[in-house]
């Protein structure tokens, strides 16, 4: 049967004392409801329909391109009411998948077993053991150990209220059945809502059956509902991202001090040093050695390559054998050829180095093309903006610019050029020829230091 998945987010989530709605709330740098819609894409079902309330238009927004079908459930009165909302557009002969905005570290893998076990006339809940149920729905079995209903802890008796099988909301069955069985949900209970929950009842009455299909693990399946769980759900995912990483062989010097936040792909044999953040696409190639308290945004990180301590490196691409650090940043669009140096306190931004070239120290390298074996001297930087607009420098194979220069962009440096320290540099420099601008030095004879007067 074709899917349509089913996101409830549109509850308050008060507890969280922040003026941003809950599903967007950061876990690893991105929305909740990010990582619900990522594990969701995984099923590649043909429609995502998430129900937004609270927050408002700011839930859509953050989502703005991502092909999903929003759907306003104005007022909350429950989560049997929010799914009511979205069904109006789904085909009866679809399966109806339904997840929590609010939890986001459920697996694929758990995601498939849930489907697989739904059917036309069988409807599959996820459940999950939790040691202290206090809160949840309990899943109730009759004697045969079939599921008969879900009771919410509100609504449970002590009997019921002693199970531990808990209800952790996901659930998947046929619209067709779904439509009608929701048409007969009531709100007579504890909190006066209209609960999904009670679709069990009513699936059991109509002659269905019930599957409960527990979940593998606590953590998959945690809801967030204040900050301490938010950020427990943060050690969790760190500790998920560490543990895979390390199981296909990365040495990871501490695990609690290292998060990878978005897809991260390492060759054989590398090690990360504690206080390592990885955002967005990370490529780390054979060998690759990460020193401490480093940043890596959206970049690939060629064989061999040492990071020394202390670097913050966005869009970039490092090529292979290179040294940069400590404390050197790559803001976006810069590209590193082989055994290229960068040194510290030198910023590359949008800038191609050339292979066996090096900037080791106190330099800013901006809208740049740097040939091979170039070595561009301490305190050096490229002049590339005139208040208005951008320009370029292009710098030769094997020039050397002494320290201190300034290149007024637009320039170009020759190949072989020598730049004389402390020059600004406002006009080419032509190849293999020594420029230079500085005015001639003198001494001063006979001049002495002023003394201090009593
Ligand atoms: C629900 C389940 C409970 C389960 C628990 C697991 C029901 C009646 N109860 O309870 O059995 O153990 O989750 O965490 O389903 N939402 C809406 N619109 C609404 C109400 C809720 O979109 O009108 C969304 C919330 O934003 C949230 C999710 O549905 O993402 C769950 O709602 P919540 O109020 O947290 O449900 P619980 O009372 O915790
Ligand atoms: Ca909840």
């Amino acid at each position: 049967m074709p899917l349509s998945v089913v996101i409830l987010a549109a509850g308050q989530g008060k507890r969280m004392k922040s003026d941003l709605p809950k599903v967007l709330q950061p876990l690893a740098g991105r929305p909740l409801l990010g990582h619900v819609l990522d594990a969701a894409r995984g099923l590649a079902a043909p429609a995502t329909y998430v129900v937004y309330g609270h927050g408002g238009e700011q839930v859509p927004r953050a989502f703005e391109g991502s092909g999903i079908h929003w759907v306003l459930q104005a007022e909350q009165h429950g989560t049997g009411h929010a799914v009511m909302q979205a069904m109006p557009s789904i085909p009866d002969d679809h399966l109806v998948l339904v997840l929590y905005g609010d939890v986001p570290l459920v697996q694929l893998d758990t995601l498939a077993r849930l489907v697989a076990s739904a059917g036309p006339d069988t409807v599959a809940v996820l459940s999950v053991m939790l040691p202290d149920p206090t809160g949840y729905g309990r899943i109730v079995r009759d004697g045969a150990g079939n599921v008969v209903r879900i009771v919410e802890h509100k609504d449970a008796n002590a009997k019921e209220r002693a199970i531990h099988e808990s209800n952790t909301g996901l659930l998947c069955a046929s619209a067709g059945r779904l439509k009608g069985w929701l048409a007969s949900l009531r709100n007579d209970n504890a909190q006066g809502e209209y609960y999904l929950t009670d679709v069990v009842v009513a699936a059991v009455r109509s002659g269905c059956r019930v599957n409960a299909v527990v979940a593998p693990t606590q953590t998959e399946v945690l809801g967030v509902n204040d900050k301490l769980q938010l950020a427990e759900l943060e050690a969790a995912y760190r500790r998920q991202r560490a543990t895979a990483l390390m199981l296909e062989g990365v040495t990871i010097v501490d695990p609690a001090r290292f998060d990878a936040r978005g897809p991260v792909t390492v060759g054989r044999d590398v090690l990360i040093d504690v206080n390592v953040v990885l955002e967005g696409e990370v490529k780390l190639g054979h060998r690759v050695r990460v020193g401490p308290n480093v940043v890596i945004r959206d970049s690939e990180i060629g064989d061999d390559t040492v990071v020394f301590p202390n670097c913050v490196i966005e869009r970039a691409v490092i090529g292979p054998g290179c040294n940069v650090g400590p404390f050197a940043r790559f803001r976006p669009s810069s590209t590193l050829d082989a055994g290229v140096h960068i040194g510290n306190f030198v910023e590359v931004k949008n800038s191609r180095i050339g292979r066996g070239s090096k900037a080791n120290h106190l330099t800013y390298l901006g809208d740049t093309i740097v040939g091979e074996k170039v070595n561009v001297g301490a305190g050096t930087i490229t002049c590339n903006y005139d208040g208005a607009n951008k320009w370029r420098t292009e710098i030769g194979d094997g020039a050397f610019i002494g320290s201190g220069a300034m290149l007024v962009a637009p320039v170009k440096i020759g190949p072989g050029a020598t730049i004389g320290a402390g020059s600004t540099i406002t006009k080419d420099a032509p190849e293999g020829k020594l420029s230079l601008e500085r005015s001639r030095q003198q001494t001063i004879e006979h001049w002495k230091r002023p003394e201090k007067k009593c």
